[in-house]
């Protein structure tokens, strides 16, 4: 048996092999089911009784020897096999990278932005986790206005006097720059807005308004309904009218809400404007005096008149897409249609 140990290492010390399959086949030789290792092990059991220790240990050995052997050569062919491996072919043509495109809610916002520059309106940004103060209580929410409730507006954290939520609204950052911009104040407020609304086609839990504010001296309706007018003209064609009808906000006063005639049918009535020839736009008033005073501004100097509308809504008057979703979904084909409409 010590000739048959020897006879193995001799052969493993021999062994010359390069490729994996060659490595593989070794370790059958010597180490598989029939292998000459396995053998010696079997024929283990004839050796006599005063010589098993030794011959014991010698085999063990032997299986650690040649294991390690085996081990290492395969190793070697394995980083072998990775440096022949064929090289990446450089010349090959790259991956076709495609210009990406701004996202429909990005071209109309930037659209309504651009529209209220040139009529002198700088822009003014607030943060999407607001308080209390800035979403509510500034702009006259009464205590127990339903606007504040849990159903309405998710809250960050409760159970103080100025709860800590996403804002509901854009007109937080009429309070934000009336409270730190000297006067006179000629803003609009684009950004993000939360509500706790179930997602369909006509609601989504995010959204995007634009706020306007403009708090000087002297200001009348007569200016906002100017303003507004000029606006419609700018965003949906020379031809368009405005009608305002009544309507209730805490923080203006008197409120209306804004139509503008249908750009689809000019005013005959069809689906989308549901017969009627009038599409509605935006919600605006007077800034209420007790708005202005929340903000430290004297209602008795000073009036204004402020606005605010959703840019999804105007998306889709633009584009007559009618499900809130496809704005918030990200799927390609849907973005796709609007490559052609972005301006770099
Ligand atoms: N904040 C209102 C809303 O989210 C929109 C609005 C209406 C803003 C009238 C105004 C306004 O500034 O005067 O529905």
């Amino acid at each position: 048996m010590k000739e048959a140990i020897e006879q193995v290492l001799k052969q493993l010390e021999e062994l010359s092999v390069s490729s994996q399959k060659d490595v593989e086949e070794a370790r059958v030789r010597f180490l598989g089911k029939k292998g000459c290792v396995t053998a010696l092990m079997e024929q283990f059991r004839t050796v006599p009784a005063e010589m098993k220790r030794e011959y014991g240990q010698k085999l063990n050995e032997l299986k650690k020897t040649v294991t390690a052997r085996i081990e290492a050569l395969k190793e070697q062919a394995e980083a072998t096999a990775v440096q022949l491996a064929p090289k990446q072919d450089l010349s090959m043509p790259g991956d076709p990278l495609e210009p990406g495109s701004r996202h429909p809610v990005s071209i109309v916002r930037q659209e309504i932005v651009d529209i209220f520059r040139k009529f002198g309106y700088d822009v003014a940004e607030g943060p999407e986790i607001e308080d209390d103060w800035h979403v509510f209580e500034a702009l006259n929410f009464p205590p127990n206005h339903p606007a504040r409730e849990m159903q309405d507006t998710f809250f960050v954290s409760t159970g103080h006097l100025n709860p800590l939520l996403l804002r509901t609204h854009t007109s937080s950052v009429q309070v934000r720059t009336m409270e730190s911009q000297p006067l006179p104040i000629r803003v609009i407020c684009p950004g993000r807005v939360f509500r706790n609304e179930a997602i369909s086609a006509r609601a989504h839990c995010i959204f995007h308004q634009v706020e306007g504010l403009y708090i000087d001296k002297d200001v009348t309706f007569a200016d906002l309904k100017q303003a507004i007018l000029l606006f419609a003209r700018e965003m949906f064609g020379p031809d368009t009218e405005i009608r305002m009808r009544p309507s209730y906000f805490p923080f203006t006063e008197p409120s209306a809400e804004v139509d503008v005639s249908c750009n689809i049918c000019h005013g005959k009535g069809c689906n989308i404007c549901k017969g009627t020839g009038w599409l509605e736009i935006m919600g605006c008033g007077m800034v209420d005096p007790n708005v202005l005073e929340a903000s430290g501004i004297d209602s008795k100097q000073y009036s204004g008149f402020a606005f605010g509308m959703g840019v999804e809504r105007i998306a889709m008057l633009k584009w007559q897409v009618n499900d809130l979703r496809h704005y918030f979904e990200n799927d390609m084909r849907f973005l796709r249609e609007f490559t052609t409409a972005t301006e770099v």
